[in-house]
C-alpha cells in the first residue's frame, strides 16, 4: 500500500505536524496533506495493527483537521477521516438491491465432502490438478460495499441475497473499511465488494465486561455482536463495539470507458492482493494457494488447530478455485458457486437438558440466575454450569426447567444457551421463579430503574463477604497464591477468616489441624500474604471491589493521590474530573468513602503493613533495558507475571501489551502461544527465556 519512501515521507510530514503543537488550524493547501497523514496512520493501527503514534498524537492530529474543516466547511470532502462520524440516530434502514447476488456457500464437513467437491470440479473443467486458493471463512455477518469512482457510496446486509439493508452510515463507523480506495488505478469505475464484519474476542470480551459491570446484558457470541450492531440506529454506539471487516470477494465491477481493459486480475489470490494494495484488510496474510486436494485438507487441519490462537471467531475454512476463468466456467447454481465450498470446522453446538437454576450472589450483591445442564461436552471442555446473567435474559430465551436448549461455547468466550427446542417440550416443563429474596442472607432483593439486574443491598450478606474476599485475594488484585474460592469458602465457613481484614490476622495454627494442611502449604500461604502487603497502590484499590472501578479507573486513581484515604476529601467533581471517571463511578466512589466501616477497615490494613501511600517507585535509568520495550508470554517458572513486569518497570523498561515492530524483548515462558509465533516473523524482536532475562537484569 505504501512505499519505503512514501512512509518515510508521511513520518516527515506527521512529525512536523505534531511539533506545530500550538496550531490551532493549518492553511488550506496543507489540508489534504494532514488527511492522507491521518488515512495513513489509521492504516497502521486498524489493518497492520502496528501503530506509530500515541493515541493523543493522532487525536492532536485529528483536532487540527475537524478545526480546519469546522472553519472552511466548503473545503470537506467525502472521504475525509472526519466524515466518519454520523450526525444524528438513523431513522431507518431502507432496502439496498446487490448488483450482484449474494450467494451462499456449499457446505462440507470431512476430508471426503472435500475430495467430492475436487472430482466435481475437476471432472467440470477437464483438469486435472486444480489450483486452491484456501482463506478462513469469518464467522461475523456479511457486507456488500459499494464504491464508485473511488468513493464509498453504499454499504448493505445481505438480506435475503438479492437485496439487503442500506447500512452505510453504521459501516463507515468501522475505521478498517477505506472510506475511499484508488480502484481507479485498475480501470475500475464501480465496484462491488463483499466481506465480513467481525468483534474480535478481545474487544467482545471488553464490551461485555462493561455490560455485566453496568447491569446490562452482555452479548450473547462475537457473531451474533457483530450482525447485531450493524442494525443499531445510533452510529456513535456502533462505533463503541470495535468493529472490524475482512474483504474477499469482488463480486460486480465496471471498467472505467476511456480506458482500454479493466482489471485484468486472473486469480483469486490476485485479487486478495489487489485490495490488500488497495489498504483494505484482505485475508492476505491468513490465504494460501495450494495445489490439489490433499494440500488442501491438510491445511484445513492445520489452522483448524490455531483456530483458537486467532484474535477473531472462525467457524472453518473457505476454499476456492484460483483461476478465475475456470470459475466462471464452473459457474454458479441458484444457491452458491460451484467454485467455491465452505470447510465447517467441528461444531461448538450441543444439545443439553436444563435441570434447574441456582441464583448466585455476586460481590456487588447483583443475583446472577446459573443454568445447570447436563454436562456436555462442547471444543474442547465439558460444560455443566451457564450463566444467564439477569431475569430478562430468561424471559427473553423463554427458557423452562426441563428444556432441552442448544448450548454453544465458541473459543475461548464463555458457554451459552442459544435457544430452547420449544418444540420438543412435554408440557411437564416448569417455569423459572426468580427469587425476591437473598438467596444468602434472605434480605428483600431490589433493582434499580433502567437495570437490568437485581441486588442484595445487605453490606452483611455473608455471600457478598466471601466473593469480596476472593476478589480481594485473585490474581490481577493482590495475587495472593492459593487463596482460591475454595479456601476462602472453607475459611468462612470455619469461622477462621471473615473479612478482607482477616486475611492479615489469620490463625495459623487453626489452619494447622484442618485436613490436608502440611507445614509446606501453610508456610506457602503466609509468604504469599506477606508479598501481598508491598502490592502497590493501584491494586489495592482495585481489590477492595468498589463498583464500576476496574483495574484501569484503580489506576487513575492511584495516580491522583498521596495517600488512599485521600479520597475521603475527593467531591463527585473532583473525581468526575480524573480520566475515566463518570458520574455512576464518582458515585459509588463517594459512596463507599462515606461509609465508616470502610474507613475504619482501610486504617486497620494500613496498621497491618498494607501500603496505602502511592509510592513512586525508584527507575533505574542507568540499566541494560532503560526504553527498552518487553512482553511476556507463556508460564514463567521462577517469577510471578506481576513480579517480572514490576522489575522491567523499575529497571527503566516498558510494558507493552502485544506483539509489533515496537516491540524490543520477548520473555518467553512454557506453553507459549501465538505471540510466539507473531514475534518469530518480525527479526528485530529479540526472543529470550526467563532466564535470559534475568540475566539481562542483572539478577543471575
Ligand atoms: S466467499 C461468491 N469467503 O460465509 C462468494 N465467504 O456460509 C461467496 N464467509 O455468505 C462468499 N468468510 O458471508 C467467502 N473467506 C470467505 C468467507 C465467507 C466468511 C461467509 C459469507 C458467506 C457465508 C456462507
Amino acid at each position: 500500500m505504501y512505499s519505503p519512501e512514501e512512509k518515510q515521507k508521511l513520518q516527515t510530514e506527521t512529525t512536523a505536524f505534531l511539533k506545530s503543537k500550538g496550531a490551532t488550524s493549518i492553511g488550506l493547501n496543507k489540508i489534504e496533506q494532514l488527511r492522507n497523514i491521518l488515512r495513513f496512520h489509521e492504516y497502521r493501527y486498524y489493518i497492520l495493527n502496528d501503530p506509530w503514534l500515541a493515541d493523543n498524537e493522532y487525536d492532536q492530529l485529528y483536532k487540527l483537521l475537524e478545526k480546519t474543516e469546522n472553519e472552511n466547511p466548503n473545503c470537506i470532502t467525502a472521504d475525509s477521516p472526519t466524515q466518519r462520524v454520523a450526525k444524528g440516530l438513523t431513522k431507518s434502514f431502507p432496502s439496498a438491491p446487490h448488483l450482484a447476488p449474494m450467494l451462499s456457500l456449499d457446505n462440507s464437513y470431512n476430508s471426503e465432502d472435500l475430495i467430492d467437491f475436487d472430482r466435481r470440479v475437476r471432472e467440470i473443467t477437464g483438469i486435472e490438478i486444480i489450483e486452491y486458493c484456501v482463506e478462513p471463512k469469518f464467522d461475523g455477518a456479511s457486507i456488500s460495499l459499494i464504491y464508485e469512482n473511488n468513493l464509498l457510496t453504499r454499504a448493505a446486509t445481505r438480506g435475503d441475497g438479492v437485496e439487503g439493508d442500506e447500512i452505510t452510515t453504521n459501516i463507515k463507523q468501522i475505521k478498517s473499511i477505506p472510506l475511499s480506495a484508488k480502484f481507479s488505478n485498475y480501470n475500475l469505475q464501480q465496484v462491488e465488494l463483499r466481506g465480513e464484519v467481525l468483534i474480535n474476542k478481545n474487544n467482545f470480551k471488553k464490551y461485555n465486561e462493561q455490560q455485566t459491570e453496568q447491569g446490562l446484558a452482555p452479548l450473547a457470541n462475537p457473531r451474533n455482536a457483530a450482525a447485531g450492531s450493524l442494525r443499531i440506529k445510533n452510529p456513535i454506539e456502533v462505533a463503541k463495539r470495535s468493529l472490524e471487516a475482512f474483504i474477499y470477494h469482488i463480486s460486480y465491477f465496471t471498467s472505467i470507458a476511456t480506458k482500454k481493459s479493466a482489471s485484468d486480475v486472473q486469480q483469486h489470490s490476485s485479487m486478495i492482493k489487489m485490495l490488500w494494495e488497495l489498504g483494505f484488510r484482505s485475508p492476505q496474510k491468513e490465504m494460501k494457494v495450494l495445489t490439489g486436494i490433499d494440500a488442501v485438507i491438510n491445511y484445513c487441519n492445520e489452522f483448524e488447530i490455531i483456530r483458537d490462537e486467532l484474535p477473531f471467531e472462525i467457524d472453518g475454512m473457505v476454499i476456492k478455485v484460483n483461476d478465475v476463468l475456470l470459475q466462471d466456467k464452473l459457474g454458479m447454481t441458484s444457491h452458491h458457486p460451484r467454485w467455491a465450498i465452505a470447510y465447517k470446522f467441528k461444531a461448538r453446538q450441543a444439545t443439553s437438558k436444563l435441570i434447574s437454576v441456582e441464583f448466585q450472589v455476586g460481590r456487588t450483591g447483583s443475583i446472577t440466575p446459573v443454568a445447570k445442564i447436563e454436562p456436555v461436552f462442547i471444543g474442547g471442555v465439558t460444560v455443566s454450569s451457564i450463566s444467564l446473567f439477569n431475569e430478562d435474559v430468561i424471559q427473553e430465551k423463554d427458557l423452562k426447567i426441563g428444556d432441552t436448549v442448544l448450548v454453544e461455547r465458541a473459543g475461548d468466550v464463555i458457554p451459552n444457551i442459544v435457544k430452547p427446542f420449544i418444540e420438543l417440550r412435554s408440557g411437564k416443563e416448569k417455569k423459572i421463579f426468580f427469587p425476591t429474596h437473598c438467596p444468602a442472607c434472605n434480605s428483600i432483593l431490589y433493582k434499580e430503574e433502567e437495570e437490568a439486574v437485581w441486588r442484595c443491598l445487605s453490606f452483611e450478606c455473608p455471600a457478598q463477604i466471601v466473593e469480596r474476599i476472593i476478589h480481594f485475594a485473585s490474581k490481577d488484585a493482590m495475587d495472593i497464591r492459593g487463596l482460591g474460592e475454595a479456601l476462602v469458602q472453607k475459611f468462612y465457613e470455619q469461622k477462621l477468616l471473615l473479612d478482607i481484614i482477616g486475611i492479615y490476622k489469620l490463625n495459623f495454627d487453626a489452619i494447622g489441624t484442618l485436613d490436608g494442611f502440611g507445614k509446606k502449604s501453610i508456610e506457602n500461604l503466609k509468604e504469599a500474604i506477606n508479598n501481598s502487603k508491598s502490592q502497590p497502590l493501584h491494586r489495592l484499590i482495585f481489590a477492595l471491589g468498589i463498583r464500576f472501578v476496574g483495574e484501569t479507573t484503580a489506576k487513575a486513581l492511584a495516580q491522583c493521590i498521596h495517600h488512599l484515604l485521600d479520597l475521603r476529601n475527593f467531591s463527585l467533581d473532583d473525581l468526575q474530573n480524573i480520566n475515566d471517571v463518570g458520574p455512576k463511578v464518582a458515585g459509588s466512589i463517594c459512596n463507599f468513602f462515606s461509609h465508616q466501616n470502610n474507613i475504619e477497615m482501610l486504617q486497620q490494613l494500613e496498621e497491618l503493613g498494607l501500603q496505602l501511600k502511592n509510592v513512586k517507585k525508584e527507575i533505574l535509568t542507568s540499566g541494560n533495558i532503560n526504553q527498552q520495550t518487553f512482553l511476556f508470554t507463556g508460564s514463567l517458572q521462577k517469577l510471578k507475571r506481576s513480579e517480572a513486569e514490576n522489575l522491567v518497570e523499575t529497571n527503566g523498561g516498558i510494558i507493552v501489551n502485544g506483539v509489533s515492530s515496537k516491540l524490543h524483548y520477548l520473555v518467553v515462558g512454557a506453553d507459549a502461544g501465538s505471540k510466539l509465533e507473531k514475534a518469530k516473523k518480525i527479526t528485530s524482536i529479540k526472543i529470550i527465556s526467563e532466564d535470559e532475562f534475568l540475566q539481562l537484569i542483572g539478577k543471575e
